[in-house]
């Protein structure tokens, strides 16, 4: 087959991260270059499952470079779980003669491909989300913007808890990584950062802290937390029974993960999108583009969803320093 008349496959899966549009843009339009089709799947796996198919036009990715979420809209897939939605998943790819998808999410969607690939479908991930959880790579889709976001929205907290002389228990999201919740914390002052990485942090040390912090003149402390620790709310309760002193929890939610990617997001979302369309031109298949070292680089599928996470202290142990 010519590349002319090859079909190549899109999708975004899994929870949507500022810059998975600017990847996508960049894909449909370096195949553009090369007349190549690219085939928008809608709702990831679960719209594949469906044969929800759609040609993508350079015209349809116009203005979409700073927009968030992702045009081709998202979903978490159950059923490519199981053997049986493998198989269809494979065979509707088949049936409308796309012969790579190219994949943009977090791990649970490279290893849905993973079950692609191993039925014969040519796979190319991109990673993408806010809670850089993918140990494959130094970066993913999402998560500069999450982090100006979350760091944004506690400035506007501290603004009127500070003139309150208040405690701010702020929650941001990151269920089994703390990336998002240290740099929110490091990056706007943070007393107490709890992450789901460090178990051994209790409400009684957190408590502790704060009187301490009072006792040294501080009039308002910060607790940033991770979604992953949980129990905001009850936390601000305790501090407030214990201490005396008035605290509020605000849980950011879903509103980190919204929003105008920063420069940063789509410049990786351009590059990375461009790589991967012309890896698969140049018939590499069953890998990833990811960061190692600054620099973009493929590895294979097996080895992005082989590595295991390896939590780095050295952020989290200066956040304690940060403090003081
Ligand atoms: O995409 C990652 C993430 O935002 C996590 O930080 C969070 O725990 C999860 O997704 C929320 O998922 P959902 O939007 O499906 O509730």
């Amino acid at each position: 087959m010519s590349q002319k008349q090859r079909k190549i496959g899109l999708l975004t899966s899994g929870g949507d991260a500022p810059g998975m549009n600017a990847a996508i843009r960049a894909i449909v339009r370096a195949a553009a270059n090369h007349h190549v089709s690219v085939m928008g799947i809608k709702r990831g796996f679960e719209g594949l499952l469906h044969n929800e198919i759609v040609e993508l036009k350079t015209g349809d990715t116009a203005g979409i470079i700073r927009r968030g979420g992702t045009i081709l809209l998202t979903a978490r897939c159950p059923g490519l779980m199981e053997t049986a939605g493998q198989n269809t998943a494979a065979a509707i790819l088949k049936e409308a003669d796309i012969d790579t998808l190219i994949v943009i999410g977090g791990d649970g969607t490279f290893r849905g491909a993973m079950s692609l690939a191993e039925r014969g479908v040519n796979i190319l991930g991109i990673p993408a989300t806010i809670d850089l959880d993918m140990p494959c790579t130094e970066y993913s889709l999402g998560f500069d913007t999450a982090c100006n976001t979350g760091m944004d929205a506690i400035g506007r907290i501290m603004d009127t808890s500070m003139s309150h002389e208040r405690c701010s228990v702020v929650e941001v999201m990151g269920r089994g990584a703390g990336y998002l919740a240290l740099w929110c914390g490091l990056t706007s002052g943070a007393e107490i950062v709890l992450i789901p990485e460090d178990i051994e942090m209790d409400t009684d040390a957190v408590i502790k802290q704060i009187k301490n912090n009072r006792e040294n003149g501080k009039t308002h402390n910060l607790v940033v937390i991770a979604e992953g620790v949980g129990g905001s709310n009850a936390l601000a309760r305790e501090i407030q029974r214990v201490t005396g002193i008035e605290s509020r929890a605000t849980i950011l939610g879903h509103l980190q993960r919204g929003g105008s990617p920063t420069a940063v997001d789509r410049m990786h979302g351009t590059v990375m999108g461009y790589m991967a369309l012309e890896s698969v031109l140049a018939n590499e298949k069953n890998k990833a583009v990811v960061v190692k070292e600054g620099r973009h680089v493929l590895i294979s599928l097996d080895e992005a969803i082989k590595t295991k996470p390896a939590f780095n202290p050295s952020l989290y142990e200066m956040s304690k320093v940060m403090s003081i």
